[in-house]
């Protein structure tokens, strides 16, 4: 076996188990009974709504997919069709619930809006060994975002069991964040197998547009920037957000920057989230 065919196989017996293992939450099996609905929206409402909105924006997640690979692989339709469309729809309709019960308005998010960007590398993903070039694009996206997720709500989980809000941490949190890490390997054994054999000019793309194109996930213009800013000082990610970004791009600095030696964190990724919390504060400020 080649070692493009493994990787190949490994990716659908993954695809296989996360769909016996992992069937989309049960909404008849959650709980939102909260002891001290204030105090919690208080402090995590506005977490909960970033975290609804951005998993409820898996919809156009799935539009910018197939602007951005027109002829995707047989492995990320099924994918993206049987597990994380699925399981995300659901993290974002049972979170968007909770705020809604906490008497928050609910979410709003983007389903339908495409980028420039979007659509610049969807014209060009048209031409075949372009299209190699906005998978790895799209894989590395896909890293960074499920590794947040797993930090972020293991982060949160901790936060609500110290409340000693039970029924939220272990009907709404713990089960949404037991899904997630199967994404992030999803992404990264795409990832790996990718890189691996892509040519040394669409390695040099994927690294120029990486470095202008990467920003912290479902944060698309300053607002949503400080949003997420705020999340991350919510969560105390802010006190150490180099340390966040070096987990959330461990083995993107792996693949993309091996010959950088001494690198600790993609600069693009340190300064994105160094400006997050930075436009939160001056928000704050204001
Ligand atoms: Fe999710
Ligand atoms: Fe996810």
């Amino acid at each position: 076996m080649t070692r493009a065919s493994l990787n190949e196989s490994r990716l659908s017996e993954h695809v296989d188990r996360l769909g016996l293992e992992h069937p989309p939450i049960d909404l008849d099996s959650v709980d939102y009974a909260v002891a001290r609905p204030d105090l919690f929206n208080e402090r995590y409402g506005h977490v909960l709504d970033y975290m609804a909105r951005v998993e409820l924006e898996v919809d156009r997640n799935v539009l910018e997919l197939t602007t951005l690979l027109p002829d995707p692989p047989e492995i990320d339709r099924r994918f993206y069709a049987e597990v994380w469309q699925p399981q995300e729809t659901r993290h974002g309709l049972i979170l968007d619930k909770l705020q809604v019960e906490l008497g928050r308005p609910p979410a709003t998010p983007d389903l339908t809006s495409i980028g420039v960007k979007m659509r610049i590398l969807g014209a060009l993903a048209h031409l075949d060994a372009f299209q190699d070039v906005c998978r790895m694009l799209y894989y590395l996206t896909g890293m960074a975002t499920e590794r947040s997720a797993v930090l972020a709500y293991n982060l949160l989980h901790d936060g609500v069991v110290e409340m000693r809000e039970t029924a939220v941490a272990e009907t709404v949190i713990a089960p949404i964040k037991r899904q997630e890490p199967g994404h992030y390997a999803f992404y990264q054994l795409s990832a790996r197998g990718l890189w691996g054999q892509l040519a040394g000019w669409q390695k040099w793309m994927v690294r120029r547009m990486r470095s202008f194109s990467f920003a912290p996930v479902g944060a698309n213009d300053d607002q949503q920037k400080a949003d997420f800013g705020e999340l991350m000082r919510t969560l105390h990610i802010d006190e150490r957000a180099d340390d966040f970004a070096q987990q959330i791009s461990r083995v993107e600095r792996e693949l993309l920057w091996a010959h950088q030696r001494g690198l600790h964190v993609p600069p693009y990724v340190a300064k994105a989230f160094r400006e997050a919390v930075e436009l939160a504060r001056l928000r704050r400020a204001a």
